[in-house]
């Protein structure tokens, strides 16, 4: 039984130590991150994965950024520990978070990843949208949350700056 929740302040740093566990190390230099720092992630979108015991499955956290001056969701980082991948924990992290941030108003969510592993949540890359360097474009994508939210979209992605929803 895994039990999914928001995340809180208490999380903070176990979160962060599985996400040191799933990625390479060095993450922080990514990208990416240069989006994240000095913003607070979405209240209430994050969400962690604990099992019957406690330990920490699997996390999500959405950032808030600009794209071309538009708003949009960043999705990431997202990952489940080795002992639970496969289950399908991480299809349930994305799309509860995607649901989440639809419902409270926000129309499109873009990310940096593996194309082959997001088409399934419906991802494609974005054409003409540019993360700080350096970013491979393919790994550039993104999901519409109302009909045409990333049509004509284009330009740098940049920090967030602005109330939040
Ligand atoms: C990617 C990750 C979050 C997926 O979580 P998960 O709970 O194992 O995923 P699910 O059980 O929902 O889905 C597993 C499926 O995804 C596939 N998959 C996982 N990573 C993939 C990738 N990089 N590219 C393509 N497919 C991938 C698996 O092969 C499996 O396929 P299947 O459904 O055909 O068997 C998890 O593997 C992880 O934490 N990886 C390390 C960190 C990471 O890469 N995070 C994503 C950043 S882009």
């Amino acid at each position: 039984m895994i039990e999914v929740r928001p995340e809180g302040p208490e999380d903070w740093w176990e979160v962060e130590a599985l996400f040191d566990l799933c990625f390479a190390p060095g993450r922080e230099a990514l990208s990416s991150y240069r989006l994240r720092e000095g913003v607070d992630p979405v209240p209430g979108l994050s969400l962690v994965a604990r099992d019957e015991q406690g330990i920490l499955a699997g996390a999500i956290r959405f950032w808030p950024v600009l794209v071309g001056g538009a708003e949009a969701l960043l999705l990431g980082p997202v990952a489940v520990h080795p002992t639970h991948q496969g289950e399908g924990l991480g299809a349930f992290l994305i799309q509860e978070g995607v649901e989440a941030g639809r419902d409270r108003g926000w129309t499109r969510v873009m990310l940096v990843g593996d194309a082959p592993y997001y088409a399934r949540y419906g991802f494609a890359r974005l054409d003409g949208v540019e993360m700080p360097p350096p970013t491979n474009p393919d790994r550039v994508l993104g999901l519409a949350l109302q009909d045409g939210a990333w049509d004509g979209l284009r330009g740098a992605v940049t920090r967030w700056s602005g109330e939040m929803h």
